[in-house]
């Protein structure tokens, strides 16, 4: 800070134009700044910009200010790019050391290289930056102190930049309401060459083709939302652009070929008829830009999806009543798509979990080119390539906080002849893959990842040539069986995965239903390459994990009365209803029915009191996800109840025994981990604060325990809820639970 508390003394602006001008008035706004000097050489724009209150004082050139600049002082030149070398010639010629200079040019490189040449080389004093805001508008009438709000402020200093300065312009940018971060000078100009020069080149250029057309004289008449929306920035200052243009020559041109490149395989398509492509472009096109609003939220940058914070607060009480549809089985929605996209023709798949997980999978198979269309209201369609058609992606595949997604991938992966690499979020990063690496490096797969547990991201070369494997799973891992036979499909022979214990069988089940031969026997399943797989029908059930939560809010919460339509009920899976009604749950089944391979069934739910169990050790894989809601169940419950044989949930997308157990003790309830379970004794749930530490099923568990909670509880870090149930507050709020979020 300046002495007296100001994030500036003097501002001085050079161009009074739209960009100088709003941080004029925004500094003055937000009084961060003893005066406002403008510098133009346009008599008219400093009188308007007086009249307008903008600046304080204003003089035609730098030189009139004499040396009455110091320490504390900032020079914003807010010219176009190419006439910065002259201000900053001045700004040479009459400029103190001390005086802090910054610019808010579109176009770092040329900046720097018009420094070097006036300085010698770049000034300490010199912080380049760019602000991320702008209007097609533009001249000091358009002033807009809000322009700079929320919006993203890219500083580019080197070395040499002297650290106070580039403080001081970090205040400065603060004040007004920006959002600083700083990148290197090469990087801003490629990343801002296709972001923006490029849009703004083709607006350009669209709008000059059709004025220039003189067929389409009538056109602007006829011109409606598309032309509008798409042309708006053709409006902007031609001066301006035309420097930009020329400032970030090379990199701009870079963007201009790959997209004409891409528009005239578009161009052959449309001639060609080629529906495929078409559709690959459009839907691909269409989510990447449903995405960008999402994020944008009117900035430029936004921070990363995982720094999203939300709190949950729940009060407790509350009441379990209704009937309700939980949203899509998440194991059988990433499945749907990998071999849908496997699949020869087209894939119609109703009820996939929109969530974030099964989501991540299909962005992956879109980046290995399978054009997907949707998903709209749990409806997708898979254009599916073959076993061998998927093409390599562009760069490493993302799959969020995703365990699934990662790890029967890697066993797709293995059996592609291109490289490829899968990376994850901080959470995903901490999880162990080498389960899958090294059975798959024993099917002569080249496969790694990294440290002692095989941490993320997994590396895969392409071209191996595998061979069947017959192996013996060291833990009940549906995940790690999965991928196995997945890379089975592309191994010589036979893969046979004998399981310690039933896990899961979905793979198994969908493969057949896709018309491959999957033998299963006893704890073995196995397989034989060779086979394709061709286009299903898919029905996914409701997903009998997020129904466990309303299984275990009914059960806990007396008067309640609630059913759960067509839940998942493979026998694989329904441990939480086995296991809760061995407690005492009053659970009933209803409606039975099979669809497309899977037993699906309606579960009406009321009040019971539950006593404690020791959980029988054979429903431990069967029920591996519903873990942290039985809990939730277990302290409400009469007794003990003791878990044994689980540590595979210290694994999981937190070490959900510890996470869970803090979580009991901090709202009251006696609880101890043991190094495979944890021993639950039954008691008052009190209010309080738990972490959830990013872990979906923690955050929605500890809501169920509000019902029976005695103070407020509030959970923090439930962002990835989103990843697998992300309608569980509007449904948890609709049969009345008392929850908010924040
Ligand atoms: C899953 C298997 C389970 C489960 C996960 C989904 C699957 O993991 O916890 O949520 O879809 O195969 P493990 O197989 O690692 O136990």
């Amino acid at each position: 800070m300046t002495p007296d508390g100001l994030a500036v003394k003097k501002l001085v602006v050079v161009g009074v134009g739209l960009i100088g001008s709003s941080l004029a008035a925004a500094l003055k706004a937000a009084n961060a700044c003893t005066e406002v000097i403008g510098v133009d050489r346009r008599t008219a724009t400093i009188k308007t910009a007086l009249g307008l209150g903008v600046i304080d004082r204003g003089v035609q050139a730098l030189a009139e200010l004499g040396d009455e600049l110091g320490s504390g002082d900032v020079v914003f030149v807010a010219v176009p790019t190419l006439s910065v070398e002259v201000v900053l010639q001045q700004c040479c010629e009459h400029l103190s050391s001390e005086v802090t200079i910054t610019d808010g040019a579109s176009v770092k490189g040329s900046v720097a290289e018009a420094a070097r040449r006036i300085y010698g080389e770049l000034p300490p004093q010199l912080v380049l930056g760019h602000p991320i805001a702008g209007s097609e508008k533009s001249g000091v009438a358009a002033v807009n102190p809000d322009l700079y709000r929320d919006h993203r402020i890219i500083l580019t200093p080197e070395s040499l930049t002297d650290p106070l300065h580039i403080e001081r312009v970090e205040r400065m940018w603060s004040a007004v309401g920006g959002l600083v971060m700083k990148m290197p000078i090469a990087l801003h100009d490629d990343i801002l060459a296709s972001t923006s020069h490029l849009p703004h080149a083709i607006a350009f250029s669209l709008v000059d083709t059709l004025a220039h057309d003189s067929e389409n004289e009538d056109i602007f008449k006829y011109a409606a939302g598309g032309f509008r929306d798409f042309t708006r920035i053709a409006s902007s200052d031609p001066v301006m652009w035309h420097d930009i243009m020329r400032a970030n020559r090379a990199s701009v041109l870079e963007a201009i070929d790959l997209f004409s490149a891409n528009l005239n395989r578009l161009r052959r398509a449309i001639a060609s008829d080629d529906s495929e492509y078409m559709l690959g472009v459009f839907t691909r096109a269409k989510e990447a830009r449903d995405h960008f609003t999402r994020l944008i939220n009117k900035q430029a940058f936004v921070p990363k999806m995982q720094n999203r914070e939300v709190t949950f607060e729940l009060q407790p009480g509350g009441q379990v009543k209704g009937k309700i549809r939980v949203p899509g089985d998440k194991s059988m929605s990433h499945r749907s798509i990998m071999l849908g996209s496997l699949a020869t023709g087209v894939t119609e798949v109703d009820g996939f979990l929109e969530g974030e997980d099964a989501l991540a999978t299909l962005q992956a198979f879109r980046d290995m080119g399978v054009v997907i269309e949707g998903p709209n209201n749990g409806k997708v369609k898979i254009h599916g390539v073959g076993l061998y058609g998927l093409q390599k992606p562009a760069g490493p595949l993302y799959v969020g906080n995703s365990g699934t997604s990662m790890r029967l991938l890697a066993g797709i992966l293995a059996g592609q002849s291109f490289d490829s690499v899968l990376i994850g979020d901080e959470s995903l990063s901490q999880r162990p893959m080498n389960r899958v690496v090294k059975p798959l490096q024993l099917m002569g797969a080249s496969i790694t990842a990294g440290g002692d547990k095989g941490l993320p991201p997994v590396v895969i070369q392409g071209g191996a040539k595998l061979t069947g494997l017959h192996y013996e799973l060291p833990m009940a891992s549906a995940q790690v069986k999965s991928c196995l036979l997945l890379a089975g499909l592309y191994a010589n022979g036979s893969t046979t995965i004998v399981e310690p214990a039933p896990t899961r069988d979905h793979t198994e089940r969908m493969l057949r239903g896709f018309g491959y031969q999957v033998k299963s026997e006893g704890n073995t399943a196995s397989l034989v390459s060779g086979g394709q797989l061709l286009s299903a029908k898919i029905d996914v059930p409701a997903d009998i994990s997020s129904a466990a939560f309303f299984l275990v809010a009914a059960s806990i919460t007396p008067g309640s009365d609630l059913t759960l339509t067509h839940v998942g009920m493979n026998p694989t899976r329904i441990g939480v209803i086995n296991i809760l009604r061995e407690m005492g749950a009053h659970i009933e089944i209803t409606d039975e029915a099979v669809v497309g391979g899977e037993p699906v069934a309606n579960l009406h739910v009321k009040y019971a009191p539950l006593h404690g169990i020791e959980i029988p050790e054979d429903q431990v894989p069967l029920a591996i996800d519903e873990f942290p809601v039985l809990f939730i169940a277990a302290s409400c419950a009469k007794g003990r109840t003791v878990l044994r044989g689980a540590e595979e949930l210290r694994v999981k997308e937190s070490d959900r025994i510890q996470v869970m157990v803090d979580g009991l003790v901090a709202l009251g309830i006696s609880a101890t981990p043991t190094p495979d379970g944890a021993i639950i004794e039954g008691g008052t749930l009190g209010g309080g604060v738990v972490e959830s530490h990013g872990d979906h099923r923690i955050a929605m568990a500890f809501s169920v325990a509000s019902l029976r909670a005695t103070a407020p509880i509030k959970i923090l870090n439930c962002a990835n809820v989103a990843t697998s149930f992300p309608n569980f507050g509007e449904l948890a709020t609709q049969v009345g639970m008392q929850l908010a979020h924040s």
